[in-house]
């Protein structure tokens, strides 16, 4: 029988790619998600593209009820908890809602897996929990901070699960620190399609080659960094997806848990980034250069070397990938899930 995993925000970004990549690898999938950052037509697509009806609960993380009953319906071997939320700006506006999402989302889970005697789960953190790191590339060791309440969920969501790992020893929980995840599928189906005027850079950079937003504002050129630009470390979705196959299996194989960093190890500048998606859409991008936005650490790139020890993880992707896959996505649009 094939091993099944419950994927919690299965029809998000990184949830719809991890899906596709677990489903390659042999393993049985159900996805939970409520759709509040996911367009309803994502399930469909991954239809398409895996060739298998998806299973699909309509349902939330807070609900214990509904976590119960996927329990008790379902042999369920291992969890992967990707459903939280994560706009910076909008955790600071509204930090309760960010509490009570990710942080409760987390224990409504762990004690639902713990009254069914599932133990396995993958967490999905965050490099925000280095804060402005002091020493570059970062290792897992780094200490550990927040520079707002997003970042704080993603750091005690990790004290949750090592707390709840010394009190029982059944637990194996693999921990993911991803970096900037970017890109899409290459099928161009599924890709990061957010709601609103995104936040982050790539997107951003996909409106205004797509024409939809006049121009990028660069937040701060004065950093020291090699063009004065942010520096990130940028990894391929499909990469990242990967990794968690090999968290997954990691963990069913050891029954042991593991703390890694998903990134490439390689830093690139706003600028570096802006000028490859140029590249990968044909023509230049317009920009302009504007304050720094506060918080913001000058450089954040990953030591990649634990995650290559402990799952055999490497990224695999260039940026000129990670570009081009994203332009895919954004021309596809006329088959947008919907
Ligand atoms: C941000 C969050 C981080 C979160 C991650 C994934 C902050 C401070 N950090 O990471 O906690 O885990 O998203 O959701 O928000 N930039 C521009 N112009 C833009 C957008 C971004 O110049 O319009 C620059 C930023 O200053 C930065 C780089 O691009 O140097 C990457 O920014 P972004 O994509 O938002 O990612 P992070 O800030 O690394």
């Amino acid at each position: 029988m094939a091993t099944r995993v419950l994927l919690t925000g299965g029809a998000g970004y990184i949830g719809s790619h991890t899906y596709v990549a677990l489903c390659e690898a042999g393993y049985e999938c159900i996805v939970l998600d409520n759709f509040s950052n996911a367009a309803h037509g994502v399930p469909d697509v991954l239809e398409k593209i895996t060739g298998a009806p998806v299973q699909l609960v309509e349902g939330d993380v807070l609900d214990r009820g509904c976590l119960d009953h996927i329990f008790h319906a379902h042999h369920i071997d291992a969890v992967i908890h990707f459903a939280a939320l994560k706009s910076v700006g909008e955790s600071i506006a509204n930090p309760l809602a960010y509490m009570q999402c990710n942080i409760g989302g987390l224990v409504t889970l762990m004690q639902a897996m713990k009254a069914a005697g599932v133990y396995h789960l993958v967490f999905s953190s965050s490099a925000s929990v280095y804060g402005n790191p002091e020493a570059l590339p970062v290792p897992e060791t780094a200490p550990l901070s927040y520079a707002s309440p997003y970042g704080y969920t993603k750091l005690a969501c990790e004290q949750i699960i090592a707390q709840a790992g010394a009190a029982d020893p059944k637990w194996a929980v693999g921990v993911l620190r991803y970096f900037n995840p970017v890109g899409a599928h290459p099928s161009g189906l599924i890709g990061e399609d957010p709601k609103d005027v995104p936040n982050n850079l790539m997107p951003y950079i996909a409106k205004v080659a797509a024409g939809e937003l006049p121009q990028l504002s660069v937040f701060g050129n004065d950093y020291p960094t090699q063009d004065g630009t942010g520096v990130r470390d940028y990894i391929h979705v499909c990469d990242l997806a990967a990794g968690h196959v090999l968290s997954l299996k990691s963990l069913l194989e050891e029954n042991a848990g593991h703390l890694v960093n998903l990134g490439t190890g390689q830093g690139y500048s706003v600028l570096e980034l802006l000028d490859a998606y140029s590249k990968a859409c044909g023509r230049d991008l317009p920009y302009q250069i504007v304050e720094r936005r506060p918080g913001d650490p000058a450089a954040s790139f990953a030591d990649p070397q634990r995650a290559r020890d402990v799952l055999g993880f490497q990224a695999s992707h260039s940026l000129d990938e990670m570009c081009a896959s994203s332009w895919h996505w954004i021309n596809t649009g006329a088959q947008k899930p919907g």
